[in-house]
């Protein structure tokens, strides 16, 4: 039978067998929203392992108050080298297996350095789906290419950059003069960069976090028309996952992977890890969550900010199923009785 379970932000209608997707979405809203928060508290101090570990403790705190079964398929680390939210650490309140099987995929704080150092585009971040929904990447890289819902199949891992960008100009009606791509600055780009200069279009090299560039060039209005390059593996496969909400479109290759790694992957199912995956194959899950916070001002979303009665937080919450996409203004108000609240900007 249903049971009411009340939580601070929401009610949410709970039953141990409920479709994951109708109930935890809001669950993991608060996930995000308090691990921003206390990584926010760290920003600028320079500090950006201190900076993680506020949010991953945070993270985790509020996991277990969440009514599912979770395994933690992409964390922050293999077991014997995170103390915790790593691969395959159970969370949630689980009660005897009666509560929804979720796998899990976390980036407690995307950005550290961002956060260290108080620079835009640090985020908390988590991808949700149901068991093997998503990819169970190693801490790897990925060489990908994310573009909008317009660009649908037209972009290649293997083709020239120029024809990458041409067609991406051609169905945005636009000269190529006029893309914005975002590439993460790194000496591994220097090819790429260079090619991408040539055929003309503009760059935005940012020096860490291209989770949230990803997310942001799968939307209209945006600035972004595409990231490229190569970045984190976990990212990627987070990534994916919000691609899928949007009806984005992304390839993706593993790449820089040790012997060990490619040894690992047969056994997380990758049997093939020179294939080139879509966010399909990267987020697979019919029930696909995703859920994210500025700790920093971004592309995507505002940074955490804190006022004297308060804290205000900035969310995106997706449901793949429902075709819900959240844009979420948390006021979190402190709990004296002359706490005052500001209607948001308009
Ligand atoms: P952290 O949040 O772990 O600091 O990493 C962020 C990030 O910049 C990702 O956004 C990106 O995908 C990856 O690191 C790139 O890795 P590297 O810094 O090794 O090039």
């Amino acid at each position: 039978m249903a049971t009411k379970v009340q939580t601070e932000e929401s009610i949410v209608e709970h039953s141990p067998t409920a479709n994951l997707e109708t109930d935890l979405a809001l669950e993991f809203l608060r996930v995000v929203e308090e691990a921003a928060i206390a990584s926010a508290k760290t920003m600028g101090q320079g500090d950006r392992k201190h900076a993680d570990q506020m949010a991953t403790e945070a993270m985790r705190g509020v996991m277990d108050s969440v009514p599912m079964d979770g395994t933690i398929v992409i964390g922050e680390g293999e077991r014997d080298e995170a103390p915790m939210l790593y691969i395959g650490e159970k969370v949630g309140k689980r009660d005897g297996g009666t509560y929804p099987g979720v796998d899990i995929a976390v980036d407690p704080l995307e950005g550290t350095n961002l956060c260290a150092t108080g620079s835009p585009g640090a985020i908390t971040v988590l991808a949700a789906s149901e068991h093997g929904g998503l990819l169970h990447a190693p801490d790897c890289y990925m060489e990908k290419i994310v573009v909008g819902p317009s660009c649908k199949g037209m972009v290649d891992l293997e083709a020239p950059v120029s024809h990458n960008l041409n067609v991406i100009a051609k169905v945005l009606d636009r000269d190529v003069e006029d893309l914005v791509i975002i590439i993460l600055d790194r000496p591994r780009h220097e090819g790429l960069i260079n090619e991408i200069r040539k055929a003309g279009a503009r760059i935005q090299l940012i020096s860490d976090g291209d989770l949230s560039p990803g997310v942001a060039a799968a939307m209209l209005g945006s600035g972004v028309h595409a990231v490229m390059g190569t970045g984190g593996a976990p990212e990627g496969v987070i990534t994916a996952a919000a691609i899928r909400c949007l009806n984005g479109y992304m390839v993706g290759r593993l790449v820089g992977y040790t012997p060990e790694q490619g040894e690992r992957m047969k056994d997380m199912g990758i049997s093939d890890p020179k294939r080139i995956y879509t966010a399909d194959d990267l987020a697979p899950g019919k029930n696909i969550i995703f859920s994210a916070t500025g700790v920093t001002d971004g592309p995507l979303l505002k940074g955490v900010r804190f006022f004297g009665d308060g804290v205000r937080t900035s969310s995106l919450v997706m449901k793949l199923n429902k075709s819900k996409v959240r844009f979420i203004e948390t006021v979190h108000v402190d709990k004296r009785p002359d706490a005052k609240v500001r209607i948001p900007e308009r």
